[in-house]
């Protein structure tokens, strides 16, 4: 694995998303059907966020998206291999009482399946550990390597009684997921 260093920043640090590379051929996408995962095949390109517009898959569409979960208190991380940023997480240690929640994780094409994500989950996991929660809560992209990374973390579908609704109507097709801490 290569040296890779996971710093808390601050709320401030946000526009370093835009030095992420969230690029990725997708060969895999996952739905929830009965309350169970099912696998498909699929071969889609997502490309890089948009530097410069205004909607949901730029760099200012997703720093409006993280500003009122920082103005909660939650805590973003990067990823630096040296001075360079390779990953970001934000985590809201306290959603709920004793559950965090994982807000964002992205790991730059060209640096995945190097353990970048697993360290950013790990700190993730200790801040919300610290701030008294038991649980993490996950609504994460249905793809193959998202969704496999989260069962690889212990991760677990969220049941009926455990899905956060306000997470669930604004991600429906996500798949959720907790962990216990
Ligand atoms: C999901 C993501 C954060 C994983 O980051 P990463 O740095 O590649 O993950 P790691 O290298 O720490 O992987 C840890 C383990 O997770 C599993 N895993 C990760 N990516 C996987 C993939 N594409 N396919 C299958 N398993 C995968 C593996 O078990 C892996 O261990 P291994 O490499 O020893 O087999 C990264 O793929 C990413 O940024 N994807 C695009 C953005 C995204 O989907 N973010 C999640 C939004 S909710």
């Amino acid at each position: 694995m290569e040296t890779i260093d996971v710093r808390l920043l601050t709320p401030g640090d946000i526009a370093l998303l835009r030095e992420i590379d969230r690029s990725e051929q997708l060969d895999v996408e996952y739905t929830v059907e009965s309350g169970r995962l099912v696998s498909a095949r699929t071969d889609m390109y997502v490309p890089p966020w948009d530097p410069s517009g205004s909607g949901g898959h730029s760099v200012s569409g997703l720093i409006a998206f993280c500003r009122p979960v920082l103005d909660r208190g939650a805590q973003l991380l990067g990823a630096f291999d040296k001075d360079t940023i390779v990953g970001m997480a934000l985590v809201e240690p306290s959603l709920r009482p004793g559950l965090g929640w994982l807000a964002l994780l992205h790991v730059s094409n060209g640096r995945r399946r190097g353990g970048v994500g697993q360290a950013l989950w790990s700190v993730a996991m200790s801040v919300a550990r610290n701030s008294g929660a038991s649980a993490m809560y996950v609504s994460a992209t249905p793809t193959g390597s998202a969704v496999q990374f989260y069962l690889k973390q212990g991760c677990q579908l969220a049941g009926p009684d455990e899905i956060v609704p306000e997470l669930f109507e604004s991600e429906p097709e996500d798949v959720h997921l907790v962990c216990g801490l």
